[in-house]
């Protein structure tokens, strides 16, 4: 024996109601309402060009915004009651308008289906969502700028396979960070043109009968144009795909720092201090001091890759046009969000308060044998093929090794010994300030690039 649904969808195409646990498992509203603003905005300005086009009265038109505003007013109160009969935030604002003005609350859906609807909320969302993230970001960038600005002439081991290589200021480590965080904005900057498409107007996947005006809803919801092809419309996630990659690389590059702080801040390194408000003790061993927050944010950036791997896994078996798969998008798209918003503000919250240790930084340059290079490009300006300094340079070294000290600890005799050309001028290269000082071309490190880097660097940070 079965009943009609009278709450179900289309319920007259259907003779049965909907099983009880199908239709929690299809509905959605437990996470898309989180798209609720977004799916009242783009409400809006379908209604306001239907009343352009005369499908709406201006009555109608005022007693849909008028009960819009409602709705909004109750979500904005946590008192909008949600159901899951009504499957998706869509349906649910609808039905909720319905009740509130009646019959021009069914006429809302005129010339759009939720195809159209939903793909363009979710545009409307990840629009709001990256000026979001950019603004952290721009936070983090901030904080760099002014730590690297303090260091301009710390120094510091620089590593290669985490060897020591060749010293280079701190500053210029942070720069280093910096560039990757400036790429990572044009890389949201640039996604947020191909997002800004309007679908709106593609209805269920092949438009619409009625003579609505695209152009007019796009304008009104700041999407640059409408899109060009309805099957397309409603059909593509890779606008999200390319902000969850963007989103994956910003995780990427913020694990990476999070692994240096956590090297740095440990005792072997002795780098810098994390303050005691970004770190947490152990519960059985009393002198831990860890490193939660780069920690945590290194683990999380594994989430946001894996949310990329399951939106492209999601669309790649997809027929054109609209599939409920599609549905899938949301919660990684979410989590993403939430995911990349907290991790940067974390940092940008810690990054100002990370104090340097200049002094075993200083000191653990020195114990690397850093300026080994340096020497070699002396005695080749002295007139030395390269690879024949390069031969000289590692006896020195491993003078150095034997002996415990470091080239410029040598004595000028002893480095004699390795080639007559050297001269006393030679420990002027071999000290780290040297050294960091000759690299002054653009993109070295020597203080006084790294200062006008950083110069460069805020100017645009405050233009842009
Ligand atoms: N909740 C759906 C989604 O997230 C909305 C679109 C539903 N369209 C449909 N034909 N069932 O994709």
């Amino acid at each position: 024996m079965t009943s009609v649904n009278t709450e179900k969808l289309s319920s007259a195409r259907f003779a049965q109601a909907t099983d009880a646990f199908v239709e929690i498992f299809t509905a959605s509203v437990d996470f898309d309402q989180r798209m609720a603003m977004q799916d009242i905005q783009g409400s809006l300005a379908h209604a306001q060009m239907l009343h352009s086009i005369g499908i709406l009265t201006a009555s109608e038109l005022v007693d849909i915004q008028t009960g819009l505003a409602q709705i909004q007013a109750e979500i904005g109160a946590g008192k909008f009651v949600w159901s899951i009969q009504q499957e998706d935030v869509h349906m649910n604002i609808e039905a909720r308008l319905t009740d509130l003005i009646g019959i021009a609350g069914k006429k809302l859906h005129t010339g759009r289906s939720r195809n159209d609807q939903v793909a363009t909320d979710i545009r409307l969302y990840l629009r709001d969502e990256i000026g979001v993230i950019q603004t952290q970001l721009k936070r983090l960038q901030f904080a760099l700028l002014d730590l690297a600005e303090q260091h301009a002439d710390t120094i510091m081991p620089g590593f290669t396979h985490l060897q020591v290589a060749q010293p280079v200021t701190f500053g210029h480590h942070l720069m280093a960070w910096f560039e990757m965080l400036s790429r990572d904005a044009e890389r949201l900057d640039d996604c947020k043109k191909r997002l800004n498409i309007m679908p709106l107007g593609a209805a269920a996947l092949a438009g619409t009968s009625y003579p609505i005006d695209r152009f007019m809803t796009a304008q009104l919801l700041g999407f640059l144009r409408p899109s060009n092809n309805s099957l397309d419309s409603v059909s593509d996630r890779d606008f999200a795909i390319e902000f969850t990659a963007a989103a994956s690389l910003i995780m990427l590059h913020l694990s990476r720092f999070s692994e240096e702080l956590i090297l740095w801040a440990s005792a072997q390194f002795n780098f810098i201090d994390i303050p005691d408000a970004f770190c947490t003790g152990s519960s059985i061993m009393p002198q831990k001091k860890n490193p939660d927050v780069p920690e945590l944010v290194r683990g999380k950036s594994g989430r946001v890759v894996g949310h990329l791997m399951s939106l492209l896994m999601l669309m790649k078996g997809q027929p054109l046009a609209y599939n409920k798969d599609n549905q899938e998008d949301k919660e990684p798209l979410f989590d993403t969000v939430d995911t990349v918003v907290n991790c940067l503000r974390a940092f940008a919250d810690m990054m100002p308060h990370v104090e340097a240790k200049k002094d075993t930084m200083y000191q653990s340059a020195k114990r690397g044998f850093a300026t080994a290079t340096d020497l070699a490009d002396y005695l080749v300006r002295k007139g030395l093929a390269f690879r024949d300094a390069h031969e000289i340079v590692g006896q020195a070294v491993r003078l150095g090794v034997e002996t415990n000290r470091d080239l410029s600890e040598l004595s000028l005799s002893e480095l004699q010994g390795f080639s007559t050309q050297i001269t006393e001028e030679v420990f002027s290269v071999l000290t780290l300030e040297g050294s960091v000082a000759a690299r002054k071309h653009i993109g070295g490190t020597a203080p006084e690039t790294v200062r006008k880097a950083i110069k460069a660097a805020q100017h645009l940070l405050q233009l842009g």
